[in-house]
């Protein structure tokens, strides 16, 4: 482990501090509002807008697509550049979705029909105000980002007094019965949801066609400790990642390219259900857009995927102080240590020796301390986008992001100063 202090980068500093990073964390309540944020940042920052149809014309040098929950933005220092430098992370967190016909319930009460999306820590979820937001498709095919920032629904948990033995035999819930969320009283009546959104968002509810919408923890996004040394928040895991990977494409574009290559970022939907998907890393999307980049070159796609390498960002594990066993003892990362460089020989990350170099050599050269994780040998390892992008292109890639607790839960735990270590560093790998 690099344990040398992290210096004030005087061209690197992310021009916003982690309340940046507070707001992008509030403002990403879905993919797609995660998309909606970024797509705004860049544009602020003087990137241009294209639809995946206009893909085979020619490219802005700096540009992106936005669409639902999968964005991608690329900033092209010449046409004859020599390599691409991607980043990758994913847009979307565990959570409750809305069923097409939630309207359900019993006894007096009103229940709302939820899909449980992804690994969800189930105990987070109860006794929340929960929010709800997500995408609506219009009759029209249109599409409306909707936001209801209200206290909407809750999941009651059961009173002591009527589960005696909870603290001593765990929580067991069952993931049809005990998750549904209770949003008033009354007899369930077919149609009620949709009556209620259309009356919010003020569109007839005869135009609303269908929905991608989801719960949230209204719960803003804080900064705790005795030190200020931490965040906490709901989808640490992935939007730290995402505003880290934004963040140093603007700043190195802010601090004048003079590299040869082009810098991508590709934040996915669905990679907590596995990414197979029209807007997952599955998808065939980010090589329709490498190909469409290296349209005007000289040199060949091949060439230039060879000489190409991708960052696969998101979170990893801390270690716990009350379960430290559950870590291997020499790779246990730490808050505010710098990145973390996932590896497994199983392949389950996609971090090669070759790979881990290269971000290596960023974190150096950003003067960011960097730790290593290695799952112990009796855990299952996790896995993320990485294998999938480095599968699916050719490309050597490297696993990495910032260390955290809590991971899945609806709400997590991470060092305040890391997701700006992390960020520095990727704006010194955009310019290699
Ligand atoms: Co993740």
């Amino acid at each position: 482990m690099n344990s040398s202090r992290p210096r004030q980068d005087p061209v690197f500093s992310p021009h916003a501090d982690v309340s940046g990073l507070l707001r992008h964390l509030d403002a990403c309540v879905s993919p797609a509002h995660a998309v909606d944020y970024c797509a705004t940042q860049l544009r602020l920052a003087g990137f241009q807008e294209i639809s995946f149809s206009k893909l085979g014309s020619h490219l802005p040098d700096c540009g992106f697509i936005a669409d639902s929950g999968l964005l991608l933005a690329w900033d092209n220092a010449s046409e004859n550049f020599s390599h691409f430098r991607i980043v990758g992370a994913h847009t979307d967190s565990p959570c409750l979705k809305i069923k097409p016909l939630p309207d359900a319930g019993n006894f007096g009460w009103r229940q709302l029909g939820v899909e449980i999306y992804g690994g969800i820590l189930s105990n987070s979820w109860l006794d929340r105000d929960l929010g709800l937001a997500g995408r609506v498709v219009l009759s029209d095919h249109s599409v409306a980002l909707v936001r209801v920032h209200e206290a909407v629904a809750r999941i009651a948990q059961l009173a002591i007094h009527l589960d005696r033995e909870v603290n001593e035999r765990g929580l067991i819930l069952d993931k049809q019965i005990h998750l549904m969320p209770i949003w008033g009283l009354g007899d369930p009546t077919e149609g009620y949801f949709k009556e209620w959104l259309s009356s919010k968002i003020g569109i007839s509810s005869s135009h609303i066609v269908s929905w991608d919408l989801g719960l949230y923890d209204l719960t803003p996004a804080s900064v705790l400790g005795s030190d200020s040394s931490l965040i906490a928040s709901g989808r640490l895991d992935n939007q730290v990642s995402c505003w880290a990977a934004i963040e140093g494409m603007i700043a190195a574009k802010t601090r004048g390219d003079t590299s040869t290559n082009c810098s991508v970022v590709a934040l996915f939907d669905h990679e907590e259900v596995g990414s197979q998907s029209t807007h997952g890393a599955a998808g065939p999307r980010l090589q329709w857009l490498l190909e469409s980049i290296n349209a005007g070159n000289e040199k060949s796609f091949h060439e230039v995927l060879s000489a190409s390498h991708c960052i696969s960002a998101d979170n990893a594990h801390a270690v716990h102080p009350n379960y430290p066993d559950r870590h291997d003892p020499q790779h246990r990362p730490l808050p505010n240590q710098g990145p973390v460089l996932k590896s497994n020989a199983n392949q389950r990350y996609a971090t090669s020796p070759e790979s881990a170099a290269v971000f290596i050599e960023s974190c150096t050269a950003a003067d960011v301390p960097y730790q290593y994780f290695v799952s112990k040998n009796t855990m299952p390892c996790g896995s993320t986008i990485g294998p999938i992008t480095s599968t699916q292109l050719g490309i050597p890639t490297v696993d990495v992001g910032v260390a955290q607790l809590s991971m899945h839960s609806a709400r997590e735990l991470c060092g305040a100063l890391d997701p700006l270590l992390f960020t520095r560093t990727l704006a010194h790998y955009f310019i290699a």
